[in-house]
């Protein structure tokens, strides 16, 4: 029996799918990368402030310096935007420096691209809060990417160690599944499969039959 319960965040820079999806109730965080960004064309610390007002969880946004010392520089700048921003620090040697600098200084991270339970183990050892296993990525390349969460997990819990894992590069409502039963702390969703995982032809063909056969039910 777990001791947690899996939580969905949206993974996506786009307010609009932010602002519907948390009005379902079913959110409690953001990620976002470099590449969901640029789609949005628009001032990142903007976005990143106002992704902080619409959900009332921890909002990834990610530094783009391969330094420590200028992941660090960006952090404490995106960490000024609001409390609940969590810096996304790429999974390279200068990233586990930083991760251990700035959770020091209470500033959150999650380590991305993260391909092995390596990666992910060393990350906790810096003292990761989340780490992000991209699972379609690996199963893109071959490999079984739900196997490394649930490695990962294994390791984590086995250990006790408090470093959430996520699991991300989700694409489709399988995975999320999948995610569950590995006992991942957290999916990250594009909005798309958070449509895909409402959505059941049985409920809609239900649901018609059940507005039909009401017509036929006398109303007074
Ligand atoms: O935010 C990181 C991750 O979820 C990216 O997913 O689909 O670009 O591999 P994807």
């Amino acid at each position: 029996m777990g001791v947690f319960k899996i939580k969905l965040f949206l993974d996506t820079a786009n307010v609009d799918e932010i602002r519907e999806a948390a009005s379902l109730g079913v959110i409690s965080g953001v990620t976002t990368n470099p590449s969901l960004i640029a789609k949005e064309g628009r001032n990142f610390t903007d976005v990143v402030k106002e992704i902080t007002s619409i959900v009332d969880g921890p909002v990834s946004a990610e530094v783009i310096s391969t330094d420590a010392e200028g992941m660090i520089k960006e952090a404490e700048e995106l960490a000024q935007i609001h409390p609940n921003v969590v810096i996304k620090i790429p999974m390279i040697g200068e990233g586990l420096k930083a991760v251990k600098v700035l959770e020091e200084k209470g500033v959150r991270t999650n380590v991305t691209l993260v391909f092995s339970a390596n990666q992910a183990l060393l990350a906790a050892l810096a003292g990761a809060s989340f780490v992000s296993p991209f699972v379609g990525r690996l199963d893109d390349a071959g490999h079984d990417g739900m196997q490394v969460v649930a490695d990962i997990v294994d390791i984590f819990d086995f250990y006790g160690y408090e470093t959430e894992v996520i699991a991300a590069s989700i694409r489709h409502p399988l995975h999320c599944i999948q995610a569950a039963q590995a006992g991942a702390h957290i999916a990250t969703v594009p909005y798309k499969v958070l449509q895909k995982m409402i959505k059941h032809p049985f409920t809609d063909v239900g649901l018609q039959r059940f507005l039909d056969d009401w017509k036929k039910v006398k109303q007074s």
